[in-house]
């Protein structure tokens, strides 16, 4: 196992990350007793530490945490603020006094992607990368040039092993358990491949627009905002084969393998819609043509996957907030004595990432006159108890060396070489109404297979919609 560190650096800890995930995180750990480091927090903000500490007492509560007194005062208690301009070499030459030698380091690197580059040099140049890690959060590029460009400059100061790369989906309970559910029960694993299953639908629905992040997400989109790193990372944790060992490498082996059988996407196989309305956000190009829902169609040549079509689909402003992976299993055989099941659903079984995690089995019984759907539902916080949250499980990964819970270079690749040409060629732009499921014509993607399923409610005893 890596040597945990010490020391953790978290450029940029006033911005908004810090204000809405990193500080509570940090809270938390230290209320469970797991945070084990100095925190030393760096940014442009004119601040004392004691200003800074009292403003991140406030940000913490304001995220709807608890605030224990005692517990904050232990986690005060390990913070130093320190003002600087991370472009500016003599900001390091203090942070280099302030952490002292010999010291194991975790710097978080909390900033707009453009900076990772020259931060990672004069951290090189200061002699701070020695003994460190570096985690840098999304976007990871913009395109497969940009993601190789930025490798090529990090790997030029740092080892793979030195480097983090976050995507918080690989924080979230349901994705790790899949990871487990997959190969520990022979139930699913024995249903898991060609076979058995005929189609896979993975959506992301969100009920809410862009409002405040305009300028952030105008030039990225849902395509590279959310399809290349959340959910081809979990298409990957769906289909890749089992780890050889418990290292985060095998781990991270296995799903590059699989996404490197997945074929290019096909942009006349992909559907992009934007929210009327989205034009008229602040920060939003006049005229802008980003989109802010994609649904693609795609496909794994390996023999445990080929023919069966992956449907993915992200979007903002749909009727409901609703994360899931949804495999549609090959209808049973149609015999005489079965009347009526023969027009049922297929058997589906659901993984419910948000919100309340779960697993969903859907099969048909026969009811009084037609068949009907019946659910074997499991929700995750119910039956296993509250999981600690992505950003928590990730900043303490990230502090003990839990390469697992970060994407490797070859994976991150991967998945930009899969949506390149829809970044190349896009489809034509649609447009939906807000509170609709995306584009009418996301429908024709699915054709000969089984329709957009309306994503699973837990507890509802019926799928929303
Ligand atoms: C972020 C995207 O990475 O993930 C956001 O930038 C999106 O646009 C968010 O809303 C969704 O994360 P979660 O954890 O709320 O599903």
């Amino acid at each position: 196992r890596p040597e945990g560190a010490d020391t953790l650096v978290v450029f940029g800890i006033t911005g908004d990350l810090a204000r809405k995930m990193t500080l509570r995180a940090l809270y938390r750990l230290e209320a469970r007793g797991l945070l084990d480091c100095r925190v030393i927090g760096v940014a442009a903000d004119d601040l004392t530490t004691a200003d800074f500490v009292a403003q991140a007492r406030e940000r913490v509560a304001a995220t709807g945490q608890r605030v224990d007194d005692d517990t904050f005062r232990r986690f005060a208690a390990r913070v130093t603020y320190l003002h600087g301009d991370v472009t500016d070499a003599a900001l390091y030459t203090r942070l280099s006094a302030e952490i002292g030698p010999g010291h194991r380091t975790l710097h978080y690197l909390e900033m707009p992607p453009r900076l990772f580059g020259p931060i990672v040099e004069r951290l090189g140049a200061a002699g701070l990368v020695e003994h460190a890690r570096v985690a840098v959060e999304k976007p990871f590029g913009k395109d497969l040039a940009s993601a190789r460009a930025l490798n090529a400059r990090l790997h030029a100061v740092l080892r793979e092993d030195q480097l983090l790369r976050v995507d918080h989906f690989l924080g979230k309970e349901p994705v790790i358990e899949l990871e487990y559910l997959r190969f520990a029960n022979r139930a699913l694993a024995g249903l898991w491949d060609r076979d058995s299953v005929s189609a896979v639908q993975i959506t992301m629905a969100e009920d809410f627009g862009i409002e405040g992040r305009g300028s952030f997400y105008d030039p990225v989109g849902a395509l590279r905002d959310v399809v290349q790193n959340h959910l081809l990372q979990v298409l990957a944790a769906v289909t890749m084969d089992p780890p050889a060992d418990a290292g985060a490498d095998s781990l991270r082996d296995r799903k590059a393998e699989v996404l490197k059988a997945v074929r290019a996407a096909d942009p006349r196989r992909s559907v992009r819609g934007q929210y009327t309305g989205y034009r008229d956000t602040p920060g939003v190009a006049a005229g802008s043509d980003t989109e802010t829902y994609i649904a693609l169609r795609l496909e794994i040549d390996n023999w445990k996957w080929i023919d069966v079509p992956f449907f993915l689909r992200a979007g903002k402003n749909l009727p409901v907030r609703d994360t899931e992976v949804r495999l549609i299993l090959r209808r049973a055989p149609r015999l005489a004595f079965l009347p009526t099941p023969h027009q049922a659903e297929p058997n589906q079984i659901v993984l419910r990432i948000d919100p309340d995690p779960g697993v969903c089995l859907q099969l048909v019984a026969q009811g009084e006159q037609t068949w009907r759907p019946l659910h074997l539902d499991a929700s995750f916080v119910r039956d296993l108890g509250e999981p600690p949250e992505p950003y928590e499980r990730l900043l303490h990964g990230a502090l003990t060396g839990d390469h697992s819970l970060f994407t490797r270079e070859d994976g991150v690749e991967e998945a930009w070489r899969i949506v390149q040409p829809l970044l190349d060629d896009p489809a034509p732009l649609l447009p939906y109404a807000p509170g609709t499921w995306g584009p009418a014509e996301a429908a024709d993607l699915v054709t000969g297979h089984p329709p957009w399923h309306d994503p699973w409610t837990a507890g509802s005893g019926a799928p929303a919609g």
